[in-house]
């Protein structure tokens, strides 16, 4: 659905050095897919999807969107998706009618099927009460849900969502992830950014992490769980030092599956290889009658793994 070949883009500002803000991305979205885009703040995220969506020329490589190519056949690829941006500005004085109206003449429907379309998605979507009330009057949240239904309005086959529910209070949250992946059960692709893990752990079925322009990690949601199994468990295990010996000490260095084994300060630290492990240094403790007082155990989490891959905050 969407393919990119080296996609790169460099913002060039006046006296100051020129910014990267994508980076030779090659990656493709499958036909189908719910594809979570997922990165801090200044990722490179909404870069991305302006030039897919046709809105910013890439400054080097290109991608085909929906089979066709962003620069050589643009608009093709705008007749086929359908985009949320992270913010977008209406006019005021339109009633949430006139927006969808608006563009429905844009994508050259004719009146009696724009109005059809307009009333339908308003309702649908939950702004049933505010048809004929002006945009400048709606609320934050549906404000989003109108933007939401522009990007509907051409029934898209790609829908590209900036971190749609940034802002949004948790029940519209809860209603929109609802209706993505609706949208998705009828066929729909969808490429959704977020710097949220647990909005993309929730919906999305792939994940592409990007860091500084670059995607960094890529694969399911399935394949990052699987990272996490993999990775180590830290256990810190606090005792009377001095009531044990010091070769009962060092053979817990040397059971199987423990990585590292040091003293720290008065406790002593383990870094295991999975978690099945701490039954096992649980039961060596037990066999040693060594009298521990407290255990503590630190999984790695998805949230880690992320933080590791991009170093934790944004710009
Ligand atoms: N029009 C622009 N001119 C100069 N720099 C820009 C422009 N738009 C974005 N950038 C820079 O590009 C980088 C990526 O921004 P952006 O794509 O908005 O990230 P994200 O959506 O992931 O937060 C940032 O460093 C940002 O400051
Ligand atoms: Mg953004």
């Amino acid at each position: 659905m969407i393919v990119t070949e080296g996609l790169t883009k460099v913002f060039k500002n006046f006296r100051r050095p020129p910014v990267t803000a994508v980076d030779n991305i090659n990656y493709s979205v499958d036909e189908g897919t719910i594809f979570g885009y997922l990165g801090p703040n200044g990722a490179g995220k909404t870069t991305t999807i302006k030039m897919i969506s046709t809105i910013l020329p890439p400054t080097s490589g290109t991608a085909r969107v929906c089979g066709y190519d962003i620069i050589k056949q643009p608009l093709e690829v705008k007749k086929r998706i359908g985009l949320m941006p992270e913010n977008s500005g209406f006019y005021g004085n339109l009633t949430g009618l006139n927006v969808l109206m608006y563009y429905g003449e844009f994508y050259g429907k004719p009146k009696k099927v724009r109005r059809q379309r307009s009333l339908e998605l308003l309702e649908d979507i939950g702004l049933g009460d505010a048809i004929y009330r002006k945009v400048k009057n709606y609320s934050h949240g549906m404000r989003k849900r109108l933007t939401f239904c522009v990007a509907l309005f051409n029934e898209p086959d790609l829908l590209i969502l900036d971190e749609p529910t940034s802002g949004l209070d948790p029940q519209g949250t809860y209603e929109f992830r609802n209706r993505i992946r609706s949208l998705s059960n009828e066929g729909i692709t969808i490429f959704l950014s977020s710097h949220l893990l647990t909005e993309v752990e929730q919906i999305c079925d792939m994940v592409g992490i990007i860091h500084q322009g670059k995607i960094v990690d890529s694969g399911s949601i399935d394949y990052l769980q699987k990272k996490i199994e993999g990775s180590s468990t830290e256990m810190t295990v606090a005792f009377q030092m001095d009531d044990v010996a010091d070769e009962v000490l060092s053979s817990f260095g040397e059971m199987d599956g423990i990585k590292a084994a040091q003293k720290v300060g008065k406790e002593y630290f383990f870094r295991v290889d999975s978690k099945k492990r701490i039954p096992e240094v649980n039961n060596e403790l037990v066999r040693n009658k060594i009298g521990v007082y407290s255990i503590n155990v630190k999984h790695v989490s998805l949230e880690d793994i992320y933080l590791n891959l991009t170093g934790g905050g944004g710009k």
